[in-house]
């Protein structure tokens, strides 16, 4: 990519805080379900936040109150020192199953933020463009998502997220249902489309994964949550020198990282 050539525009990342945070569910038999507890987090503008903690922790929920979806039960939520009380404009999201409109073509698929959010669908063409060249889609733009493997199928979804330059990104496990190759490529796709975060700009993004090795390649911290109701095991700031490429995971550094979060879920009796 070349610097005139660049996805970088001018609304800057979003900085995310969580002030101790928790969510109480109303349960099925009247009673109270905690699922989340005094969750804080302080992420500057463009940081890669990578979230890890066994099944049922509440990370999925945390990602729905960053979203604005829920509100918390106590504690608040800010993005640039505003509280969240609704969903945010300039918010992207993946989910696990990609949920692309099957009877849109790949290119509709990318721009229906644009149409749904009304604006001008001439302004979002070359990005769309670059976005599917990014991630190796060139040609497919008039494909329809059945005609699509499920790691092509993901890089349209990812593609979608960002085509109106989100200042928030919000995955939850995006890559669980591709193969492991895929996953890889996928990896570094994302690393690429969210590099100008380094700079401050560009992304911010909140990443939710199984992958403890996943996690250590792509962030800058790693949250370690504990079962619920989830609560902030670890904080890791990952000093893992950037650009992150296939050489890095073979970086000691890499490995200790790893270890040291595996040792941390070995704490909880999970491994
Ligand atoms: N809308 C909801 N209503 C009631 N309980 C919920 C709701 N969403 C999640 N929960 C419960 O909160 C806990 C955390 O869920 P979730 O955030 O999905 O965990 P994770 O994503 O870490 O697997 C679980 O026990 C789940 O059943
Ligand atoms: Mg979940």
């Amino acid at each position: 990519m070349s610097a005139n050539d660049t996805l970088v525009t001018d609304p800057p990342a979003a900085a995310v805080r969580a002030e101790e945070v928790s969510m109480v569910f109303p349960a099925p038999d009247g009673a109270e379900l905690r699922a989340l507890a005094d969750v804080s987090l302080d992420l500057p503008p463009g940081a890669f936040c990578g979230l890890v903690g066994p099944s049922g922790c509440g990370k999925s929920t945390f990602l729905m109150l960053i979203a604005g979806l829920y509100r918390p039960t106590t504690g608040r939520i800010t993005i640039d020192e505003e509280q969240v009380v609704r969903p945010w404009d300039a918010l992207g999201v993946v989910f696990q199953r990609d949920a692309l409109l099957e009877w849109r073509t790949v290119w509709d698929n990318v721009l229906l933020p644009i149409e749904v959010k009304r604006l001008d669908k001439k302004k979002y063409r070359d990005r769309a463009t670059r976005l599917l060249e990014l991630v190796g889609l060139t040609g497919f733009e008039g494909f329809y998502p059945g005609e699509l493997s499920g790691g092509m199928r993901q890089r349209v979804a990812i593609c979608r997220s960002l085509i109106h330059e989100p200042r928030l990104l919000l995955m939850d496990e995006p890559f669980a249902a591709v193969d492991a190759l895929t996953r890889e490529k996928l990896n570094f796709d994302l690393l690429r489309l969210t590099a100008e975060s380094q700079t401050g700009r560009g992304t911010t993004v909140v990443f939710v994964t199984h992958s403890i090795e996943e996690a250590v390649l792509l962030s800058d911290q790693i949250l370690v949550m504990s079962p619920r109701p989830g609560k902030i095991l670890r904080l890791i700031g990952n000093d893992l020198p950037k650009p992150r490429t296939l050489a890095t995971r073979s970086e000691p550094r890499f490995h200790a990282l790893v270890d040291d979060i595996r040792s941390a879920f070995h704490s909880m009796g999970l491994v």
